[in-house]
């Protein structure tokens, strides 16, 4: 039998076919679009998620025996707000991970309600890009709109209510809300008063490899597929990338370099961090986990090559750096195109180079944008660090993983040998493994990521190039907190 795993990511959603071996067979994508309203907002339409799938899947699973199709798992981007009303109609575009509007509100909750309150009542304080102060911020802003709110959704749950009728979420997604106690797994009914909605008005929850329900007529016959497929409840797109690169237990890592840049630390008791600097979060594993997160990753060299350089040859302008010069640039990039969400939860904060001259070349520029990436995700390293747990090896997934000049650049800005991964679509690999253990195709998750996940070699950290970028790394550390309280006045 075969699974079908959905990664429904913030450019496009990619659809994998991945046999009861958990190998990929076949991969399809399709990309929306996502609107920038005004400087650091962040939207997208809901039903272009849905026609892409349903305009995907029919080519993913061409030639295949319908009967053989076992199941679905939906891996979505994470904290995105998908209002519908009772009739399951979304109420306004999806407000985004990555959108900034919501400062007003952040503070309104880590001020006024209270650092402690939310750490108490969910483990986490607010970031921007969280669910519920979108919700605030609705309340305020559209009180018509919100008070026609009849579900509260997240990305992939909308997809799963597309395709089974169910209003359902997981917990590791359900996380990013800020609406869940994550310790005890149950919706935090304090945060929903202060957001001012009812438990009625939240899907169901549910483990991530639980079947949550069945295709509907309707859609079965659209997607060419028996209503027989199961649909399990998917995980929020950092989880199931965890799950696809194998990343289950306590002591792994992984770092996704994709839109946005993650670190993910499972951990089998529910743990914060005193300093909030990574989220506390449940894993799609049934265990938990720490997680950095900086907005804007490989999004900074999708706008550094094709929105500035204006071309799409992303390997021509990388080929141009010179090894020798790795470690040595004197350009900095501060990658926060989209202010920033660990470790300094600033939604002011905005991308910069610093540090040119004459003489610096587009190359150099080129070379500054993946060592200003590497460079946060050391901050967000060094913030788990901080708490203790070693991060020496870890697995990456996510489009920036296809650079070799950037895992080499992140393995010694790191200090950290990366195992490559033969198969790097992490989230949506996740998605269908979760989906083949819950309908029973592999009797835990981890004999489905032992069968799925193999290694071609690994990146180790050379101890030249890690001093070089060590002292790189202190100066980067210190341009931020130069620039803040100028970011304020932008
Ligand atoms: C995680 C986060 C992002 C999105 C990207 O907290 O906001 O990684 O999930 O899709």
């Amino acid at each position: 039998m075969f699974d079908i795993g959905i990664d429904l990511g913030t450019s496009a959603v990619k659809l994998l076919l991945v046999s009861g071996e958990g190998k990929v067979v076949r991969s399809v994508s399709r990309s929306y679009p996502l609107e920038f309203p005004q400087p650091g907002w962040s939207q997208q339409n809901p039903q272009d998620w849905w026609d892409a799938i349903l305009d995907g899947i029919p080519e993913l699973v061409a030639g295949i025996d319908p009967a053989e199709i076992g199941g679905i798992g939906a891996a979505g981007q994470m904290h995105g707000l998908v209002a519908v009303d009772k009739d399951g109609n979304v109420l306004r575009p999806a407000i985004l991970w990555n959108d900034g509007r919501t400062a007003k509100e952040t503070d309104y909750l880590n001020y006024e309600i209270g650092k402690d309150f939310l750490l108490e009542h969910t483990g986490n304080i607010a970031f921007a890009g969280f669910t519920a102060p979108k919700l605030l911020w609705m309340k305020k802003q559209e009180p018509e709109l919100f008070a026609k709110i009849d579900k509260v959704l997240l990305p992939k749950d909308y997809v799963n209510f597309r395709l089974t009728g169910n209003y359902v979420t997981d917990y590791s997604d359900a996380a990013g809300m800020l609406l869940l106690d994550v310790a005890n797994k149950q919706w935090s009914k304090e945060m929903l008063d202060i957001c001012g909605l009812r438990e009625s008005q939240m899907p169901e929850l549910h483990e991530s490899f639980d079947v949550v329900g069945n295709l509907l007529p309707d859609v079965a016959a659209k997607l060419g597929l028996p209503e027989t497929v199961k649909v399990v409840a998917g995980a929020g797109d950092n989880a199931a990338a965890a799950i696809g690169t194998g990343c289950l237990h306590e002591g792994q890592c992984n770092l996704s370099l994709g839109t946005s840049g993650t670190v993910f630390l499972p951990c089998e008791e529910f743990r914060m961090d005193p300093v909030n600097a990574t989220h506390a979060f449940n894993h799609a594993a049934g265990n938990y986990h720490l997680m950095g997160c900086m907005l804007s990753a490989a999004s900074c060299l999708k706008w550094w090559v094709e929105d500035v350089c204006k071309t799409t040859d992303y390997n021509g302008l990388q080929a141009e750096i010179d090894p020798e010069k790795l470690g040595r640039n004197h350009v900095y990039f501060l990658p926060y195109l989209m202010g920033e969400r660990a470790p300094h939860n600033d939604p002011a904060a905005r991308g910069a180079f610093i540090g040119m001259s004459m003489d610096t070349t587009r190359v150099d520029m080129t070379q500054a944008v993946l060592e200003g990436v590497a460079f946060a995700f050391r901050d967000m390293v060094e913030s788990a660090r901080a708490l203790g747990i070693t991060v020496d090896r870890s697995t990456l997934c996510g489009g920036g993983a296809k650079s070799d000049v950037w895992k080499t650049i992140l393995a010694n800005t790191l200090n950290v040998r990366l195992d490559q991964l033969e198969e790097e679509q992490g989230p949506g690999l996740g998605g269908a493994l979760l989906s083949g253990f819950g309908r029973g195709q592999y009797a835990s998750l981890d004999e489905a990521t032992g069968k799925a996940v193999r290694f071609r070699g690994q990146i180790l950290p050379e101890p030249e190039l890690t001093g070089r970028y060590e002292e790189k790394y202190r100066v980067f550390r210190s341009l931020y907190p130069a620039l803040k309280e100028i970011y304020q006045t932008l």
